[in-house]
């Protein structure tokens, strides 16, 4: 039986027996490179076959049939901060004209203009903006989606943003990792010190652990932000709740952010526009994986970019993330992140397919996903050309020709 997959969408089987046909399959387990196997079958929700069709039992099976189109893993944004109210679009003409990131957040705009409207919002009203930027990630073949806090500052807030985080997902049909950002910028209206506050925020990190708010740990770790021991005591509970980290670090300035993922043994070191090449053999050392935001290098960077040919050469693992956010990069298309990659940045395209794929996986420590193999997450793109590369070659128009999450065929648009 072959049925288009506009009718399985009507149907929203869960669990669907299901093969996809005709395929192109880039596994992403090794390279970025398609493997002599043309079906896939799904079934539970699950991989449990990739190889030729006269291998596989069809019967019964619904049919997806890839004619001949790529089909990738799920696509994976690796770092986010898609809770959020208001925007900063005065900012980005300011931007235009030669303000800096840096002299922007000084006059009170930057991140604490978004946590004052963030603040404001109820959770309500921050699902119903967040939903709609998932479907537009989703509308790109993006299956999994990291969030991070950051914009709240005080426990309520925080609790709000990553409540939203995970309801919005849930509403748009994406699997949401969360992220505890309590450390992003010292609150303009603070009451204590700079150490009160970091102190109060593992408070609150332990709290919203225990409320099954948190998969993560993230600190802004700069001259202008928060400092390396912050992100040390952060470590530290951290690693006593069991919640991986992620770090910003070396963004605007050069501050040993890379040795410092390492020396914690971080999933990812984000950003990295000002890392120390040398610290490069570090990360690898460590397995941290390079996390790569081409958008914000490009909008605050100012020339400054990821070393690249020094993380290559090291053998670290790099993701490519939109970094989603009002302020350094209002982009929530992660096809276009890793085509800035490849133009800005000056990765590969195999190394910005895995970016998105695999090694985005491994920055949010989910071995499940990112691969397709048997027993991973049937979460599935079919694109609409023969080669990968399409996805991130010509943008603008969608290269999706159907998208599977969990085993079930969604509507893209
Ligand atoms: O990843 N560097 C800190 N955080 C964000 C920016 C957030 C904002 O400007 O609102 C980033 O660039
Ligand atoms: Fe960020």
């Amino acid at each position: 039986m072959t049925i288009s997959v506009q009718n399985l969408v009507k149907r929203k089987v869960p669990g669907t027996f299901l093969a996809i046909v005709n395929a192109r399959v880039y596994p992403m387990t090794v390279d970025a490179q398609p493997v002599a196997a043309d079906t896939i079958v799904c079934d539970g929700g699950r991989i449990v076959f990739v190889g030729p069709r006269v291998a596989a039992s069809l019967d019964g099976a619904q049919i997806v049939d890839a004619r001949g189109g790529a089909v990738v893993p799920g696509l994976i944004d690796a770092h986010t901060h898609f809770v959020f109210a208001g925007d900063r679009v005065g900012e980005f003409r300011q931007k235009s004209e030669g303000a800096t990131y840096e002299a922007i957040a000084k006059q009170g705009g930057g991140i604490w203009k978004t946590v004052l409207a963030t603040r404001k919002a109820s959770e309500e009203e921050l699902v119903a903006l967040a939903v709609p930027r998932l479907e537009a990630m989703r509308a790109r073949g993006v299956t999994t989606v990291e969030c991070k806090g950051g914009y709240g500052l005080d426990l309520a807030n925080e609790r709000k943003m990553l409540r939203a985080a995970r309801e919005a997902g849930r509403r748009a049909g994406l699997h949401v990792v969360t992220t505890f950002l309590a450390l992003h910028t010292f609150p303009k209206d603070a009451a204590g010190s700079r150490a009160d506050y970091v102190h109060e925020s593992l408070h609150w990190l332990e709290a919203l652990h225990g409320e099954g708010l948190v998969d993560g740990a993230d600190v802004f770790v700069e001259t202008s932000a928060f400092l390396a021991d912050d992100a040390r005591a952060t470590a530290k509970v951290a690693k006593r709740l069991g919640l991986p980290l992620r770090l910003h670090v070396d963004q605007l300035s050069a501050g040993r952010g890379a040795a410092l993922c390492a020396e914690l043994a971080a999933l990812s070191a984000d950003h990295l526009e000002h890392m120390a090449a040398g610290d490069a053999e570090l990360l690898a050392k460590h397995d941290v994986v390079a996390g790569l935001v081409p958008w914000a290098s490009l909008y605050v960077g100012r020339g400054a970019k990821p070393p690249i040919a020094a993380l290559r050469a090291a053998g670290v693992k790099m993701m490519v993330a939109t970094d989603f956010n009002p302020g350094s990069a209002p982009v929530c298309d992660l096809l276009a992140a890793a085509a800035l990659s490849v133009g800005y940045l000056g990765l590969t395209v195999d190394e910005a397919l895995l970016g998105i794929t695999r090694h985005a996986a491994q920055a949010l420590g989910l071995g499940d996903r990112g691969v397709i193999k048997e027993g991973a997450v049937a979460d599935l793109v079919v694109l609409d050309h023969p080669d990968a590369a399409r996805a991130i070659y010509e943008l603008g128009r969608s290269p999706i020709r159907a998208l599977l999450h969990s085993g079930n065929p969604t509507a893209v648009s």
